[in-house]
C-alpha cells in the first residue's frame, strides 16, 4: 500500500549509514510501489555536491549495497526524486534554499543522520527558517546519549522544538522482522502466555553474537563498550518485549508503557553477575581490540554477559541472561525461552532431563523453534529426546518471507505513515540509562579491566562459568 506524498529530509545524507541503510531501503519501497509519485527525498550535507552529483553517489550506493532490486528503468525513476542541499547545521547557509524545496501540503519528515550534538542546532533551525510545522516528524539515530544526564539534555533539546508524538527515536532493532514477531507469537496465540511466567520458565537467554570487530569505528567504540553500544538500547528493547505484559492494544503508547514497566522493574546488578571482554588478535592480520582502538590500556569492553532479574510478579525467580560481543565464533542472535522441567518424570531418572525451549532466531536464517520431548524411534524402551517444532520464516511462509523489508526500511514507512510503536519513547530511553548508569560506574570505579577472549571464540570462559554456577548453560553459537 503506498504511504501518503512526502518529503524526506536526510541530514547527513552523504554519510556512512545514508549510503548503506537509509538511501539503499529507500530505494527498495519505492522498487515494491509504496512511494508516490512526487514524494522526493533531499540530501543535505554540509559538502558541496550538485544534486547530480548526489544521485550518483546514491546510485553507487544502490550498486554496491542492492545491487539486484528493481530494474535499470526503476533506478533511474527513483534517482529522479533525489535532491541536494548544501546546508550548514550550526549557521544559516543553505536553510532558505531548503525552505525553498520544500512542498507544500505533504508529510515533512527530518532524519539526523549526524552526531547528536548537532540534534538541537538542527531542531532549532527548522523552526526559526519556518521549515518544522506541527505535522513535521524528525528521526533521530542512537547513539542516545552516553549517560542519564546526556540523554536528559537530548531530550530538553529536541522537547524545546518538537512535541514527543514527533520525534522518532531509532532502534533499527526494533525494525527486525523477527523482533515484530516475537510479540505475534506472544500476544496473537493462546498456546504461549499462560507458560510466560516464572512458574514455567526457568530462565531466559538473549544473545548477540557478531563475527566482525570494531573495524574503523575504534574512537567511537572505545568511549562506548558493548554495554553502551548494544545492550543499553538494542538487547534493552528484546528484554521489553520479551518480558512485558500484554499492552491492551497494538497501539504506539499501549505497548511503551508496558516497555517501560519492565525497564523500571529491572533490579541494579550486583557486579559478580557481570562479565566484560577483550578480544585478542587473531594471527598477524586480525588486530586484537587493543590495537584496533589504539589504546593499550584501554577498560572498554567488546564482549559482555550478564545476569538480569525483573522484579515483577511475572518474573519473580526467572533470570534473564545477556551477552553481546564482537570477534566471536558467528554472526547470530538468538532469544531462548528456557522451559522449566517437568514437576515429576514417570519415565525414570533413564529417560535424562528434559526442558521444552522456545528459541527465537532474529538473524540470520530468521524463525523460531520450539523444542518439544518426544520418544526416541525403535524398540529401545523409553528412550526421550528434543526435536525442534521448526518455524523458519522461509520455509514455511515461502517466497512471501523473502520479500522482509529491511529494518530501516520499514522504520522510515512508520515514520511517514506516522506509528511510533517501533521507536523509543523519551522515557523508556532516560529509563535505560538510568539502569545502566550504575552499573558503569561501578566497573569504573574500580578500574576493572575486562579479561581477554580469543576471537572466533563464544567469549571469556568466565561468561560459561556465569551460567554453570546457576546449574545452567548457553546455547551454543551458531551460524
Ligand atoms: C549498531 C552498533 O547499533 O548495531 C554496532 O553500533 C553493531 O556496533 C550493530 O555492529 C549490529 O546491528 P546488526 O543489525 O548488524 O545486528
Amino acid at each position: 500500500i503506498p504511504v501518503d506524498p512526502f518529503d524526506l529530509v536526510i541530514f547527513g545524507g552523504t554519510g556512512d549509514l545514508a549510503r548503506r541503510k537509509i538511501l539503499p531501503g529507500l530505494y527498495r519501497r519505492f522498487c515494491s510501489g509504496q512511494m508516490e509519485d512526487n514524494s522526493r527525498i533531499i540530501g543535505a550535507a554540509r559538502s558541496e555536491h550538485s544534486t547530480e552529483e548526489f544521485r550518483q553517489m546514491v546510485a553507487d550506493a544502490i550498486a554496491e549495497f542492492d545491487p539486484k532490486s528493481g530494474t535499470p528503468e526503476m533506478r533511474a525513476e527513483f534517482l529522479e526524486r533525489l535532491e541536494y542541499v548544501q546546508v550548514d547545521a550550526l549557521g544559516d547557509a543553505g536553510w532558505q534554499d531548503l525552505a525553498a524545496l520544500m512542498s507544500p501540503g505533504r508529510v515533512r519528515a527530518f532524519y539526523f543522520s549526524v552526531a547528536p550534538s548537532l540534534f538541537g542546532a538542527l531542531a532549532e533551525r527548522l523552526h526559526t527558517h519556518g521549515i518544522a510545522d506541527d505535522q513535521t516528524r524528525i528521526v533521530v539515530e542512537k547513539p542516545f546519549g552516553h549517560d542519564l544526564a546526556s540523554a536528559k539534555a537530548l531530550n530538553a533539546d529536541l522537547a524545546a522544538h518538537f512535541d514527543e508524538s514527533q520525534i522518532y527515536r531509532i532502534d533499527h532493532y526494533l525494525g527486525k522482522e523477527t523482533v515484530q514477531n516475537l510479540m505475534a507469537v506472544r500476544f496473537g496465540n493462546m498456546l504461549f502466555e499462560p507458560l510466560w511466567n516464572a512458574q514455567y520458565v526457568d530462565h531466559i537467554q538473549i544473545t548477540v553474537a557478531e563475527t566482525v570487530g570494531v573495524g574503523g569505528r575504534g574512537e567511537y567504540y572505545d568511549k562506548s563498550g558493548a554495554m553502551r553500544d548494544m545492550v543499553q538500547n538494542h538487547l534493552m528493547q528484546l528484554l521489553c518485549l520479551i518480558a512485558m505484559e500484554p499492552p491492551a492494544k497494538f497501539d504506539h503508547d499501549a505497548v511503551r508503557d508496558e516497555k517501560l514497566k519492565v525497564i523500571r522493574a529491572l533490579e541494579q546488578v550486583p557486579l559478580q553477575d557481570v562479565v566484560r571482554g577483550q578480544y585478542l588478535a587473531a594471527g598477524a592480520d586480525e588486530p586484537g581490540y587493543l590495537e584496533h582502538v589504539e589504546n593499550a590500556d584501554s577498560k572498554t569492553e567488546s564482549f559482555i554477559a550478564m545476569k538480569l532479574r525483573v522484579s515483577n510478579w511475572r518474573w519473580a525467580g526467572t533470570p534473564i541472561y545477556l551477552r553481546t560481543g564482537k570477534r566471536l565464533k558467528a554472526r547470530s542472535s538468538e532469544i531462548a525461552v528456557v522451559f522449566k522441567e517437568t514437576p515429576h518424570s514417570i519415565f525414570g531418572a533413564d529417560a535424562g532431563r528434559h526442558r521444552n525451549v522456545l528459541t527465537i532466531r532474529l538473524q540470520p536464517n530468521e524463525g523460531m523453534d520450539l523444542f518439544v520431548t518426544i520418544k526416541e524411534p525403535g524398540p529401545g524402551g523409553m528412550r526421550l529426546v528434543d526435536v525442534p517444532l521448526d518455524m523458519t520464516f522461509a520455509e514455511a511462509l515461502g517466497p512471501d518471507a523473502e520479500d522482509v523489508p529491511d529494518a530501516y526500511e520499514r522504520l522510515i514507512m512508520d515514520v511517514i505513515r506516522g506509528n511510533q510503536t517501533l521507536f523509543m519513547r523519551g522515557d523508556e530511553v532516560e529509563a535505560a540509562w538510568a539502569w545502566a548508569d550504575p552499573l558503569i560506574a561501578s566497573w569504573e570505579e574500580r578500574g576493572d579491566k575486562p579479561v581477554a577472549y580469543e576471537s572466533g571464540s563464544t567469549g571469556p570462559e568466565e561468561a560459561l562459568a556465569l551460567m554453570h554456577r546457576d546449574g545452567r548453560r548457553w546455547r551454543e553459537i551458531r551460524a
